[in-house]
């Protein structure tokens, strides 16, 4: 093996790449590093949390493995006695950055390891995050048996809503992942950090609120918040804990472009929808029809059984009878004007292979070539 391009870490060592950091050659050899700040798909890393510090021999001071390039030669510790420190240190100060009140109640626990969701307990504590079960700061303080030692700042910016989801400033833990997400991943450029030192914030264009921004409701920055600063409404209206929704895998409904999504679902009700990290074609990544517009799903609304136009009235069908009659209609019309009389138009909302099949329908039985897509209108 050439030594050019070996690290070792906790001893063992490693092949890497060039432009590969220590927090990439660990993660893909299954050594895991706490991270809060680092976002995957983002072009480079903030390094604003230090949650992911490790040692390297002979450099003075613990370094960001997510922004350090893995070296040849380099020995790094993930586990060391100051790593750890530096990590407790970084999560008090994180706590205490803002009203993370969750964690009050149950740091009088003993036994860090046995600790366990207790979601009736939870219901009766009133002011409860909404983010509680599924934050990653409070995951590491549990893990890490960290307690809110300062006393919390309080923040002058009042909680933000809108149709979608809420903005609290007072669980912001200043992460940057929405700014990345929003600006590099969704490319919509609608968020970025505003004013200075204590009052920083993340602002949209003249510090408006979202409704009035270039934020088009991706909810890309809601996904990837590891706090609850961002949460979607229905969450909290559905008073939602992660132990109580069947997450379901499926294919996005809306376009032909098959977005991979999670349906939460709590009481046979869906609650939220997130992107399936890691794979084609979106990555995690949803727009708002996808992420947000389901509710057509309960809607007492909802057309369930097609209607049938009689006397200017529409009234239920079943589906044999409502087939039946627009089959004999078209063949009329073909037979009396012919086939050019008749033009179709599919749908971004069929999938591929039904537009495909609308369009073999459209030439090969009726006849004519007059089909188009919606997309073109
Ligand atoms: S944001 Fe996380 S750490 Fe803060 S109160 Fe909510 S659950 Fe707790
Ligand atoms: S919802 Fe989308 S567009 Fe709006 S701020 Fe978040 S990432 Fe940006
Ligand atoms: S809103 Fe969430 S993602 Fe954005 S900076 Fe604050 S904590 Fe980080
Ligand atoms: S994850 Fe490396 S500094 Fe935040």
């Amino acid at each position: 093996m050439s030594r050019e391009n070996i690290i070792t870490i906790n001893g063992q060592e490693f092949k890497f790449e060039p432009g590969e950091t220590i927090l990439d050659v660990a993660t893909r050899n299954g050594i895991h590093i706490p991270t809060l700040c680092y976002l995957k798909r983002a072009s480079s890393p903030t390094g604003a949390c230090r949650m992911c510090v490790v040692e390297v021999e002979g450099a003075r001071n613990l370094v960001a493995s997510c922004s350090t390039p893995a070296a040849p030669g380099m020995v790094v510790r993930t586990d060391t006695k100051r790593v750890i420190e530096a990590r407790r240190l970084n999560l008090e100060l994180l706590l205490s950055s803002g009203n993370h009140n969750c964690l009050v109640q149950d740091l009088n626990q003993d036994n860090w390891t046995d600790f366990q969701l207790d979601s009736l307990k939870i219901k009766e504590h009133e002011n409860i995050c909404p983010a509680y079960g599924r934050c990653r700061l409070q995951d590491l303080a549990i893990q890490y048996g960290v307690k809110p030692r300062f006393i919390p700042k309080k923040t002058k910016y009042p909680v933000e809503e809108n149709p979608f989801f809420i903005r609290d400033f007072s669980r912001c833990i200043l992460c940057g992942r929405c700014v990345q997400a929003c600006n590099e991943i969704q490319v919509n450029n609608a968020i970025s950090f505003g004013y200075r030192g204590a009052d920083t914030k993340v602002v949209a264009k003249g510090d408006y609120p979202l409704t009035n921004s270039d934020c088009v409701f991706c909810g890309e920055c809601v996904q990837v918040c590891p706090v609850g600063s961002l949460v979607p409404r229905s969450v909290i209206i559905n008073k939602v804990l992660p132990n109580e929704v069947k997450k379901i895998r499926t294919t996005c409904s809306y376009c032909g472009v098959g977005c991979q999504l999670y349906l939460h679902v709590k009481d046979n009700k869906i609650v939220e929808v997130t992107g399936v990290e890691d794979v084609p074609p979106n990555y995690g990544s949803l727009c708002v029809k996808g992420r947000f517009g389901y509710e057509f799903v309960h809607h007492p609304e909802r057309l369930k059984k097609p209607l049938i136009k009689e006397n200017g009235k529409f009234r239920e069908a079943e589906w044999d009878e409502a087939l039946e009659l627009v089959a004999n209609r078209l063949k009329e019309i073909k037979e009396k004007y012919g086939p050019d009389s008749m033009g179709f138009l599919t749908s971004a909302r069929a999938t591929n292979e039904e537009n495909y099949i609308a369009q073999k329908f459209t030439r090969a039985v009726l006849g004519t070539n007059n089909i188009d897509h919606c997309a073109r209108l």
